[in-house]
């Protein structure tokens, strides 16, 4: 039985009215908002170590740059999301602290590792892309903050996934055998755990009825992986690529892709920190986090003496 606050705050909901920071809301969603929003931080964090792994090897100076712009931009994504998750009165060191011990998750994609420059490319595509899929569902998100971060971060997303494309696009192109041949490599090892990025089925997933009600989720998890497959294939046989699914083919009736069944003990063994970065990249955190103490000492000190002489 739903108390006359809650009542009142579902209204509100289902009116299509943004619940702000001062507004009243159930722990419970604040809870689930904290949750969602700090993986969502951490994912944009950890997700930046793959491809700055290549940084140094991009082949010219424009894919440097381009790589160092869009690794740049996750790292303000990251920082948008954390202010987003602090007006629920989250601590972001304390959130931060947790990822590392970790006892929080962030995106399995990132747990799998970039072989060569065509996984620049894919990641770009095929990472990027789903997460534009998501992230454009979630700028109607019901929480006021999270939907205006969505809403920033999506103007900058689609540059990310272009210049992916653009990059096996260049390759399938004007490529040696070998360089086609890595760009099949490529996605044989990402489609899955690109698809795997938008959560498990409906049916397997706790949180989505409850998210679905509050419209912290717009759409399912399955509808968002489907939206994302039927986007994505055109775009893979203009590339003149396969993806390793043998069951994937276009239902007419459905007016959708058909695919096969994710395997979701890999999955799982991700989430549990079994995937096959998913320790060096918790290591390199925290490295980042002890070698960046002096900068965030300094500048706390810095800004202590400006506070000071503002008060002289
Ligand atoms: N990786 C890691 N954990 C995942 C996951 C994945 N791909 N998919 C689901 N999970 C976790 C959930 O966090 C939850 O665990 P928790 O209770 O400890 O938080 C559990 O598996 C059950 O999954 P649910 O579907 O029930 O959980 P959610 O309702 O939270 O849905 C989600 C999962 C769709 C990822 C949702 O949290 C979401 O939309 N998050 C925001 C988007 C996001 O985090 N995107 C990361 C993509 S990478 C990125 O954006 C960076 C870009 O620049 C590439």
């Amino acid at each position: 039985e739903m108390s006359a606050e809650e009542r009142a705050f579902q209204e509100k909901i289902d009116a299509e009215i943004k619940i702000e920071a001062k507004n009243w809301m159930p722990e419970a969603y604040r809870r689930t908002l904290i949750r969602q929003i700090s993986q969502h931080a951490h994912s944009e964090i950890v997700g930046m170590l793959p491809e700055g792994n290549w940084v140094t090897r991009a082949p010219t100076f424009k894919r440097k740059l381009q790589l160092m712009a869009k690794i740049q931009d996750e790292a303000g994504h990251g920082l948008y999301l954390y202010s987003a998750m602090e007006t629920l009165g989250a601590d972001r060191d304390d959130e931060i602290e947790r990822l590392h011990r970790g006892e929080v998750k962030y995106s399995s994609i990132f747990n799998y590792p970039t072989l060569n420059w065509a996984d620049m490319g894919t990641i770009g595509w095929l990472v990027d892309g789903a997460a534009i899929v998501n992230q454009v569902a979630l700028q109607r998100t019901s929480y006021g903050p999270y939907s205006r971060a969505m809403i920033r971060i999506c103007k900058e997303e689609s540059f990310h996934q272009r210049q992916g494309y653009e990059i096996l696009l260049t390759m399938m192109r004007e490529g040696t055998d070998e360089q086609k041949a890595m760009v099949q490599d490529s996605i044989n090892r990402f489609w899955w755990p690109s698809l795997m990025m938008f959560g498990p089925h409906d049916s397997d997933s706790p949180h989505t009825g409850q998210s679905m009600a509050w419209k912290i989720k717009r759409h399912t998890n399955d509808e968002l992986r489907q939206r994302f497959i039927d986007q994505t294939i055109p775009q893979l046989e203009f590339l003149g690529c396969t993806v390793p699914d043998p069951d994937l083919k276009w239902n007419e009736a459905r007016g959708h892709y058909d695919f096969g069944e994710i395997q979701w003990e890999e999955f799982y063994q991700v989430l549990k920190g079994n995937g096959p970065c998913n320790r060096e990249r918790l290591r390199t955190r925290k490295n980042a986090l002890d070698e960046g103490a002096w900068v965030r000492e300094a500048a706390m000190v810095y800004a202590k003496k400006q506070q000071q002489k503002q008060q002289q």
